[in-house]
């Protein structure tokens, strides 16, 4: 085969169109793929500068358009992208590759210009950067929090609501600055990996739904619910991701749930109790009624230094401690008559506090009140309530050994209409165990003869007849906060002044 016939045939077996240039942007030739694209033959082409055959230019392009002086002054080859107008006003575009073919002195004798249609590559390109930025949107929007970590636990995604959650940002993740293991208590993240790698705990590379605690950036502690997944590559590990849910409200409503059930369950077992202790009381105040009148008339028989008096003086002092017991049994299982008046809360409890008879109680301790300001009108029975106090003091005194500080405090809640007395204490606290029975009547922790274990029942009893409730706000070897609850008095409209 001759020379020239043979590089004619490599030059039209080209699959893409190109053409055959000098330096003075003259065409020497194009090959057959040009001729079909551009439907012109060879002929009518050659001879054409290339400025004037593409851009019906009479000057040439600019070097910032055109590479083509850059091949020739370089001797490299160049490529460029090019966005066309296509056939039908279509937008295509062009990868344009110029190579020089040089001369035996190295100057460049030709170019070769060919041109690859790569409108579809731009076009999938485009399309996937449209489901990226669409992934990133999708990720950036979840209100899950959403944290993908690299092969060495680089975090390299953190979306929102992860950077809500944990404190971190992204710039911080894309400065390489945080490692998954810095999100969970020591020993912890190692825990999860292991899980996440066992075939029998949903699956190999797969963690169900799990409890575990974030460590903010902060250093504060987060119940989360998190499920996570090893990202595969074909059969190679790149990287895990984790989304996370916060639990904070979730359990706060646990707990406030189950707290709401046992203090139903309290006011049952209350409930039934009032019944057994109000069936006693009146049981046993028929006979100490005898008990108190017969032995007050031997008394009376008696001559005043008959050794027997002080016997039966210790009957009748007996009797009349019986006597005290049944009427707080009485009072807890609300049998006694009330005498209900509409009082300001801190007065009630200046009221109660005044009771207090043996006023040196108070000497070795320290007396804070926070009382709040505001209109706090409640409808009870003053000495009932002054029991309430009275009591409530007592065991804070009791478990403080005399010592410590007694805080009172007022407030109230307009929004639920209620008003609230706390009593905190620096005492010794209650043991958890004891918590549910510190309210039964005879429950009591203290020696014979100290503590009937009635103080609280009472309380109890009272504070319910007075449409309120009682419980324990929180209790811890540094001391105990009891909180009384009374509903706001509300002015009926005809009480309200015109
Ligand atoms: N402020 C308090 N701090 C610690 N423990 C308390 C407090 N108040 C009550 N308790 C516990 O509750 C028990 C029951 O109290 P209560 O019914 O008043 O009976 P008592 O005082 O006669 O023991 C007490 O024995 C004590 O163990
Ligand atoms: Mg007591």
């Amino acid at each position: 085969m001759e020379e020239d016939a043979w590089k004619e045939k490599v030059f039209d077996s080209l699959s893409v169109p190109a053409l055959i240039l000098r330096p003075d942007r003259k065409i020497v030739s194009v090959n057959r793929n040009f001729e079909k694209k551009f439907g012109k033959r060879r002929e009518e082409v050659a001879g054409r500068a290339c400025h004037d055959f593409f851009y019906q230019s009479e000057v040439p392009c600019g070097v910032d358009f055109c590479p083509l002086s850059k091949v020739i002054e370089g001797r490299v080859g160049h490529t460029i992208l090019r966005r066309v107008i296509g056939q039908k006003g279509k937008e295509a575009w062009e990868d344009r590759v110029f190579s020089p073919i040089l001369d035996e002195d190295g100057s460049v004798r030709y170019i070769i210009e060919s041109i690859r249609d790569v409108t579809k590559l731009k076009t999938l390109e485009k399309e996937l950067e449209g489901v990226r930025a669409f992934m990133e949107k999708l990720v950036q929007s979840s209100t899950s929090g959403i944290i993908a970590a690299n092969r060495r636990g680089r975090i390299v995604v953190i979306n929102r609501a992860a950077e809500e959650l944990t404190g971190y940002t992204m710039q911080q993740a894309q400065s390489g600055g945080i490692n998954v293991k810095e999100l969970y208590p020591p020993g912890q993240g190692r825990e999860l990996m292991k899980l996440l790698r066992d075939d029998a705990y949903g699956g190999k590379g797969k963690l169900p739904c799990t409890r575990a605690t974030l460590i903010n950036a902060q250093g504060e502690e987060i119940p989360v619910e998190l499920t996570a997944a090893i990202i595969y590559e074909g059969e190679r590990e790149v990287g895990t991701m984790g989304i996370f849910n916060d639990l904070r409200e979730k359990l706060a409503q646990e707990e406030r749930m189950s707290r709401m059930l046992s203090r139903i369950s309290q006011a049952e077992k209350m409930a039934s109790l009032g019944q057994l202790a109000a069936g006693v009381a009146h049981e046993i105040n028929n006979p100490l009624t005898g008990i108190l009148l017969f032995s007050n008339l031997i008394l009376e028989k008696l001559a005043l230094e008959d050794p027997r008096r002080d016997e039966v003086k210790y009957i009748i002092d007996d009797a009349n401690r019986c006597g005290e017991i049944v009427k707080n049994l009485l009072a807890y299982s609300r049998q006694t008559s009330q005498n209900k008046e509409i009082i300001h809360l801190n007065e009630l409890l200046e009221n109660s506090l005044s009771l207090i008879r043996d006023q040196r109680l108070f000497m070795n301790m320290k007396i804070v009140k926070d009382l709040s300001d505001k209109m706090m009108l409640v409808l009870a029975d003053k000495n009932q309530m002054g029991q309430v106090v009275i009591n409530l003091v007592m065991n804070a005194v009791d478990a403080m050994d005399r010592r410590g500080s007694l805080t009172f405090r007022t407030y109230r809640d307009k929004a639920t209409r209620k008003a609230y007395l706390e009593i905190a204490d620096t005492g010794s606290g209650i043991p958890k165990e004891n918590l549910s029975r510190i309210f039964d009547p005879f429950f009591t922790t203290k020696a014979v003869g100290k503590g009937t274990g009635l103080g609280l029942s009472t309380v109890y009893g009272i504070v319910r007849d007075n449409g309120g409730n009682i419980w324990v706000k929180e209790t811890s070897p540094e001391g105990t906060t009891f909180i009384v609850e009374l509903p706001l008095y509300q002015v009926s409209d005809d009480e309200k002044a015109p």
